[in-house]
């Protein structure tokens, strides 16, 4: 939940980390995720007021995410914010996830201010759990698909992988955490279509790759793998060793696929603006190999700061309040969609 001005100043921004429900099954449960929406939306929505001192006579909207995403969730934030948005007579408006995504490097607070000479035409690089995306961002409202993931998202190779090696759900962060000591020139992992004429994307073989790795070490070394995972995972002290190099090997190679691709398809369309966003914009590697690359070729890059980089409700509201200002409003009845590329937006839907 977060409170947006129309330049997007974050005002208030609260969020319920409900990871550790899912932890313990080793992904998202749907129907947990939903249930939770159910207990922890109203109270958040209270607190994110408070917290501002605003009610909502002081609002001009409200905004939600209806599309894409898993349905019982979508549906409990939309008939809530419906509600609301009726039993105060206020506009209403259901955001696409992923637009939120793109604008989130755009977001205002008292540490962090985007930088004002950003031009469009830009390049956007979404990669999160669920999607891993090349746009063309002409302008707002106005994205073309350029390249997209054919199997799993980076974010999705990055959890099974920290899965695969015992360092829990949601592991992307951990795995990057034990990079920054690991010698990721250990273990040779597959660039998947890095070479390949198309500017699509493919992480499921790197997973397959990873197992077998795995499975061709012998006991004790595999024994040496879950026994530095549990203790990282108690102490969070990451320390050298077969797991760090799995893990700087394995993050490499997702690494080097995203940065490769993203600089092809940049000077192919002769863009000079990077947008880096969605979770796994929060890898220190990515961000850090991507900015090298792209200033080198005198591009701007720009990518949010990490609490706008994963999932969050300001990205959501700066998007919905630059469409109602747009004079854009969702009709009330207005139903979730698990699936919606962003191409499909446009400005007035
Ligand atoms: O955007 P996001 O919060 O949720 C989705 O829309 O999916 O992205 C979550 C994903 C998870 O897969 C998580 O493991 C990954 O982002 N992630 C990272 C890092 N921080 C989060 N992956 C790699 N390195 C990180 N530092
Ligand atoms: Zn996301």
């Amino acid at each position: 939940m977060a409170i947006i001005g129309s330049h997007g100043e974050v005002r208030s921004i609260f969020s319920a980390a409900a990871d550790a429900d899912h932890a313990r099954f080793g992904g998202i449960v749907p129907e947990i995720a939903s249930r939770n929406h159910t207990f922890l939306l109203l109270p958040l929505i209270e607190k994110a007021f408070a917290l501002a001192g605003f009610s909502f006579e002081n609002i001009d909207g409200l905004a939600v995410t209806s599309r894409p995403g898993l349905i019982g969730s979508l549906l409990t934030g939309l008939v809530t914010a419906q509600t609301l948005a009726i039993a105060n007579r206020k506009p209403f408006i259901g955001v696409n996830h992923l637009e939120g995504h793109l604008w989130a490097p755009f977001l205002r607070d008292e540490n962090y201010q985007p930088p004002v000479d950003f031009e469009f035409p830009a390049l956007a690089l979404a990669v999160s759990g669920g999607h891993s995306t090349l746009y063309r961002v002409n302008e707002f409202g106005d994205y073309k698909i350029i390249g997209r993931t054919r199997d799993d998202a980076a974010g999705e190779a990055f959890d099974k992988f920290a899965k695969t090696v015992g360092l829990g759900f949601p592991g992307g962060a951990k795995v990057d955490q034990l990079s920054r000591i690991g010698d990721a020139t250990r273990f040779e992992f597959p660039r998947a279509l890095l070479k390949d004429p198309s500017d699509d994307f493919s992480f499921s073989g790197l997973k397959s790759a990873a197992a077998r790795e795995l499975a061709a070490f012998l006991p004790d070394d595999r024994q040496a793998i879950s026994a530095a995972a549990e203790e990282f995972l108690k102490t969070n002290v990451p320390k050298p060793g077969l797991l760090a190099d799995l893990c700087a090997s394995f993050q490499a190679a997702i690494v080097d696929v995203l940065v490769g691709k993203t600089i092809r398809v940049l000077e192919r369309e002769g863009l000079d603006s990077v947008i880096l966003t969605g979770g796994v914009a929060a890898n220190s590697s990515l961000g850090e190999k991507l900015k090298k690359t792209t200033v080198a070729m005198g591009a701007t890059l720009i990518s949010p700061p990490l609490r706008y980089c994963t999932d969050n409700a300001a990205m959501i509201g700066y998007v919905g309040i630059q469409r109602l200002n747009r004079g854009e409003q969702s009709a009330f009845g207005l139903r979730p969609e698990p699936r919606a590329p962003l191409d499909q937006e446009g400005i007035g839907k």
